[in-house]
Parts: C-alpha cells; structure tokens; sequence
C-alpha cells in the first residue's frame, strides 16, 4: 500500500495488542523519518518515538487511548508550527497505515519524557501499534461532510482537482471538525479555516492548525500521486482575507 492508497484506507484505532513491532520496521520508519518533506524548511522539527509497554504513566491528559507506541512530534517555536507539525505528522501516520500499523491523534495528551529536543516544543502525539481487530476502515464507513459543503467552485473542477478534493476530504481531524473550507478555480485551490466548528467540544487554534497542516499534506500527497505539478504558497493579497468567517491559510498553484 503506498501513503496516498493509505489515505482511503486510514482510520482512527483505538484499541491496540500488547505486540512488538519489528526493530527492521523501525529502521526502515527512521530513514522514512529522515526523507521526510516539511511545509516550512526554516521550522526545525524532530520526532521522538516511544514504547510505553512498561510503563503506563508515560503520557498525560484527555481522551488518551492506550497503546503499545508512542509518536511525538516537536518543533521550534513559530507562528506556523502546528501547520507544520501536522504536515509532516500524518505523512508519518500515512506511512505506519501503509505497513499495517494502526493509529490515533492524541490531541489532549502530553507525553513525559526525560530528554526532550532542545528549543523545540510538543506539538502532538499519536498512539500506535497493531491494531485489536480491523486496521483499515470500512469501505464506505467514512464519517465526513460532503464535498459540497466544504468547496466553492468558481468553475467547473477538473477531474484532477476533484480527485485531489475527495482525498482532502478524508483528512483526521480533532473531534472530526473538519475546518478546512476551499475555493476552487481551474490552476488554483485556495484553502481557508473554518474558526467557529460546530462542535460540543471546543476546539483550540492549535488544534485546528494542526488540521489545516494534515490536509494541507493530504493536497500534496494527491498531487505527486497523480503527477500534477503544483505548490502550496502564502499569497500576501489573501493574508487575513476571510470569507464568510474562514481565514485564509494557503494556496495549492497548479502550475501549466
Ligand atoms: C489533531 C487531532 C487530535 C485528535 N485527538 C484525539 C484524541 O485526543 N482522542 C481520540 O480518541 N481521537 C483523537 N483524534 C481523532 C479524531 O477524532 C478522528 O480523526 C476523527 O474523528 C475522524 O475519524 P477517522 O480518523 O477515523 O477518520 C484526533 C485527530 C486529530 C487530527
């Protein structure tokens, strides 16, 4: 399975085996680890991964699923870091799917740990390991608001973009509140941020940048999958430009 295919395949596990993962696997992940593609070159990141087998008390916080392995992922201080730390999160998520492992954001947790990076910060933790029971999601079980809903189309999609569209689509995010709102020309997507989620529970900025990061990477993934050549920029004329309460966050330029 390759990340994009993951992407379809991909959904929150919540319950885990007691069960080791290979050492291999976690050679081959620390070289997945080092190739990885950040939204922002200048936000230093690193991931720490954990076995919490031996000792329950290595994380802290709500809505924890207890879990064999842990991923933490930190970055220096910015105002962009949770869009990145998201970014380049679930192309680690995409990648632990696509061998089998099953996942889940760990929005309210903090993980303890003696030696953290210098100068960086957590950004978020994910929970891992084989999951108890089915890894994948069912086919057709995909709770998501439909496309209308999240998409103005200024003119018709072409069948790329609505391939890259429906892939966005099934991002995670906290308490699946989807904030991610697109205004759709022929060469361009522009993406915007819902800021009141019709949610009970209330979801922080960071969570939702954390969001707009994993479905900002979903968008590239898609591109590089279907050999579109296109980039994610900051357009200055759209900064602090909201549309009907959606602030602006980035545009996916296809280029000719
Ligand atoms: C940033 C973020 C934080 C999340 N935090 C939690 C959490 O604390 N506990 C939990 O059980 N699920 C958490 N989730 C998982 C979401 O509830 C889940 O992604 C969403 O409901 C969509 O379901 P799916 O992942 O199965 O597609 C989080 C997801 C994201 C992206």
């Amino acid at each position: 399975m390759t990340n994009y295919e993951a992407v379809y395949n991909r959904t929150s596990v919540r319950k885990f085996k007691s069960e080791l993962i290979p050492a291999e696997f976690f050679r081959q992940m620390n070289k997945f680890l080092e190739g990885l593609s950040p939204l922002y070159p200048k936000i230093g990141w690193k991931f720490v991964l954990f076995n919490a087998m031996d000792d329950e008390g290595c994380t802290k916080g709500v809505f924890r699923v207890k879990a064999p392995y842990y991923l933490v992922c930190y970055t220096q201080e910015d105002e962009n870091a949770y869009l990145q730390a998201g970014y380049l999160t679930e192309q680690v998520v995409l990648y632990l799917t696509s061998h089998g492992i099953g996942t889940c954001y760990q929005g309210g947790a903090k993980a303890l740990l003696e030696d953290e990076p210098e100068g960086m910060q957590q950004r978020i933790v994910v929970a891992f390991g084989y999951a108890e029971g089915e890894p994948y999601r069912k086919a057709g079980s995909v709770k998501r608001l439909p496309i209308k809903e999240t998409c103005i189309f200024k003119e018709d999609p072409t069948p790329e973009e609505s391939m890259i569209l429906a892939a966005a689509r099934l991002a995670p995010s906290s308490v699946n509140n989807q904030p991610w709102r697109f205004v759709v020309y022929q060469n361009r997507i522009h993406v915007f941020c819902r800021e009141n989620v019709l949610t009970k529970i209330k979801v922080t900025r960071e969570m939702r940048e954390l969001d707009m990061g994993i479905v900002l990477c979903h968008l590239m993934l898609s591109c590089e999958e279907l050999w579109v050549d296109a980039e994610l920029v900051f357009l200055e004329q759209l900064a602090g430009r909201s549309v009907k309460g959606n602030t602006y966050v980035m545009s996916l330029m296809f280029r000719e």
